[in-house]
């Protein structure tokens, strides 16, 4: 299977993807992870300058670390994609990405948290972008940027919205059943 994991910061995406990755056994594709791990190299460095100002980083840099990605052997399974695409030329690309392998996007999960309960979240996290100032940049970006990819995604009949105000285990139990439907749909 193929998934996309949306949402806002903090609503819970890497949390459930992990959890999604060991129900499923496919590869998790965090691209906030991705570039964060790359942080000792000059595309790491690049994007850091973005990411602690709470802003999106250049598709040409997350396309290319996704299509990278993409060619591991791990990827053949199906993968689980958290927090990404996260605007519509982002969204596009996967598209091309996917079509080339031959690999359909099966299922977009979008995770719903009023924002109050967001900031709370992160708040209590305290990661480098995490404070008061870039969690509202993070915000912007997403109402501008992001949201529009809910619409694409809508569009194809493929997005399922979840309540992840709850704890983790109980949105957990949302998610399967939301990914069970979506294979059992998808069945010949
Ligand atoms: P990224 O790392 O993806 O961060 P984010 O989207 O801001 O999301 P978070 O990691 O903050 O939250 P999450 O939804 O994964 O929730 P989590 O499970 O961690 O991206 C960081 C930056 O990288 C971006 O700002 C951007 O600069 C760049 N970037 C990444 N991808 C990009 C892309 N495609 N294009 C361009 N730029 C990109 O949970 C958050 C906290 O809440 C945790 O402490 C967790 O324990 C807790 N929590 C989770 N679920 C629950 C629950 N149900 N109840 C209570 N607490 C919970």
């Amino acid at each position: 299977m193929r998934i996309v994991f949306l949402g806002p910061p903090g609503a819970g995406k890497g949390t459930q993807a992990q959890r999604l990755k060991d129900y499923l056994g496919i590869a998790h594709l965090s691209t906030g992870e991705m570039l964060r791990d790359a942080e000792d190299t000059p595309l790491g460095r690049r994007a850091a300058r973005y990411m602690l100002a709470g802003q999106l980083v250049p598709d040409d840099v997350v396309v290319g670390i996704v299509v990278d990605r993409l060619t591991g052997k791990d990827c053949a399974r199906g993968c689980l994609f958290d927090g990404f695409p996260r605007t519509v030329p982002q969204a596009e690309a996967l598209d091309r990405m996917l079509a080339e392998r031959e690999m359909p996007l099966d299922l977009v999960l979008a995770l719903e948290v009023p924002e109050k309960t967001l900031v709370e979240r992160l708040s209590a996290r305290g990661r480098p972008d995490d404070d008061c100032e870039t969690i509202l940049e993070r915000f912007r970006q997403f109402n501008s940027l992001t949201q529009p990819v809910l619409d694409y995604y809508g569009r194809r009949g493929i997005l399922r919205r979840i309540d992840g105000d709850a704890p983790p285990d109980e949105v957990f139990n949302r998610v399967r059943r939301a990914v069970d439907e979506a294979m059992a749909s998808n069945s010949p």
